[in-house]
């Protein structure tokens, strides 16, 4: 049986350890400021969420409700208008936006100093050049879980199923920059199951439920599930089969309480780095 990374008692210690402490030490509170256009429910779980824990790390936080119907001109405008705010240090636009809105322009409006998502097109390309600023939140925490738990990557076979500029890029970026040799898959990938067989390290984001077998995973492979999915019955389930696959894998994320909260805590660090950089204090 696999052990289990816990990414919610992992994010605890963070929030409640560096994070809190980095922030009571500055003259002014780190500032996060998270905007969410239309009322998609699952959006509006996630950025609630951010709030709370920017509240409990002693963060100031402001969140920018817009009406769906919002323009591309005034979403613009207020990017804009937060990139030259001096109260604030990190600025999230919630994805998935509205089909009518231009996501990569919105994106790129952002200033990329206060890109605490790392979704900028600068913070992608430093990323890949091996010389981060911000990086994504998500693949981050998986960066950050791995080596709680010490895992030692170099020289591993990893496998990222997905390819999503969010997770799934970035995330071969960094294991590549770890010295995974790294695998990218994705819907037009053939042989699936094979590839994933072959993995010493499994990193599922696709968003489709339990796709990702557990007699796929290679006995001993530590196994990665980056997928939130509503089923049917209410339920949470990830991008991975978790039974079957924790009886093959070393370690594996269980969903909830895996990768999730840390998506959240390395959005609170990358957001008090955000704010040592601008007040001249040395970041961690
Ligand atoms: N939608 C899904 N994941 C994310 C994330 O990490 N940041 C933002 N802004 N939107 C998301």
């Amino acid at each position: 049986m696999a052990d289990i990374i816990d990414g919610r008692k992992l994010s605890k210690a963070l929030n409640q350890g560096r994070v809190k402490a980095g922030a009571a030490k500055l003259s002014r509170a780190p500032g996060l400021a998270a905007v969410l256009v239309g009322a998609d429910p699952a959006s509006m779980v996630y950025v609630k969420r951010k709030g709370l824990v920017a509240d409990r790390v002693g963060f100031y936080h402001r969140q920018v409700d817009l009406p769906v119907e919002t323009t591309q001109a005034e979403l613009l405008r207020v990017v804009e208008a937060l990139n030259v705010d001096p109260k604030i240090d990190g600025i999230l636009v919630q994805l998935p936006l509205p089909a009518h809105l231009d996501s990569q322009e919105v994106l790129d409006t952002i200033s990329p100093t206060k890109d605490v998502d790392g979704f900028h097109a600068v913070n992608a390309g430093l990323l890949a050049q091996g010389r981060a600023r911000f990086v994504p939140c998500t693949p981050l925490g998986v960066m950050r879980m791995l080596e709680a738990y010490e895992i030692n990557l170099s020289g591993m076979d990893a496998v990222v199923v997905g390819r999503s500029d969010i997770v799934g890029k970035p995330m071969a970026m960094l294991l590549l920059a770890a010295n995974c040799t790294v695998t990218i898959c994705h819907s037009r990938t053939k042989n699936l199951a094979e590839t994933v067989a072959r993995a010493d390290l499994v990193v599922a984001a696709v968003g489709r439920p339990e796709m990702v077998k557990g007699d796929w995973i290679k006995e001993g492979a530590v196994v990665i599930d980056v997928g939130i999915n509503r089923v049917a019955d209410g339920s949470l389930v990830g991008d991975v089969e978790y039974e079957s696959a924790s009886r093959k894998a070393s370690f594996i994320t269980p969903v909830p309480g895996g990768v999730g909260p840390m998506t959240i805590a390395m959005l609170m660090e990358n957001t008090l780095r955000s704010a040592q950089i601008s007040q001249g204090v040395e970041p961690f």
